[in-house]
């Protein structure tokens, strides 16, 4: 555990660095948020697998998601499941601030492409086209899905811990009862600054 932690932060610090020489023209709208706290990229680097960086419980194989999605260096994030499954895991504004450190094209939260339909499709299987919503078994497949992809070696300690700290701030955002319909976890993404 403590090898993992600290190998993670090494790996996180080399490429939090090399963002930070790219930072300085790029980030227009990270200044224009009100409140948000005087960081850096290195800041948000620091602080992946952190739900809401509001010093929640760290998990390592959100950080490994995290990082498999950085390195995609994408600009339509939503429309990759790792970036999707980061924001799930520890909210959507570092996902998208360390997206846009490294990419000065990725554009404001408000501004990203919608969630891809075949991400929603993957997530809630077969019933897609009659819209059904999302449920929490198909979040915690999805998230499981995600970290798996991402050769995670330290999963969560229990799937009650993934509920708790992870689906249910999102399910008390979006307010839409047990389920969560495509629409609100887009708006989720886009508005929720979580
Ligand atoms: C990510 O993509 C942007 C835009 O194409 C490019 O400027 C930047 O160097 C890339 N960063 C990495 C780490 O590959
Ligand atoms: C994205 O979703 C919003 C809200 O559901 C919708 O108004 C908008 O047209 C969609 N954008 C695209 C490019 O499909
Ligand atoms: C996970 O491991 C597989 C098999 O070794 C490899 O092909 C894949 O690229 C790895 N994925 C990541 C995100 O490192």
């Amino acid at each position: 555990m403590r090898f993992s932690l600290l190998a993670l932060g090494a790996a996180t610090l080399v490429s939090a660095l090399s963002i930070e020489e790219r930072a300085p023209e790029a980030q227009p709208e990270l200044e224009a948020r009100v409140n948000i706290p005087v960081v850096t990229c290195q800041g948000y680097g620091k602080y992946e697998g952190i739900y809401d960086y509001t010093g929640g419980p760290y998990y390592p194989g959100c950080a490994m998601v995290t990082q498999s999605c950085i390195a995609l260096n994408g600009t339509s994030i939503w429309s990759h499941s790792q970036c999707v499954a980061a924001a799930m895991c520890q909210g959507t504004y570092g996902v998208i601030t360390l997206n846009q450190c490294q990419n000065p094209n990725v554009l404001p939260a408000t501004q990203i492409p919608n969630l891809s339909g075949t991400i929603w499709a993957n997530i809630v299987g077969s019933c897609v086209d009659d819209g059904c919503p999302m449920t929490q078994q198909n979040f915690i497949d999805f998230v499981y899905g995600a970290m798996s992809a991402a050769n995670v070696t330290e999963w969560p300690g229990s799937v009650n811990d993934v509920i708790q700290d992870w689906w249910t701030p999102l399910m008390t955002w979006t307010a839409t009862g047990n389920t969560i319909p495509y629409s609100n976890l887009d708006d989720w993404l886009h508005y929720s600054n979580s």
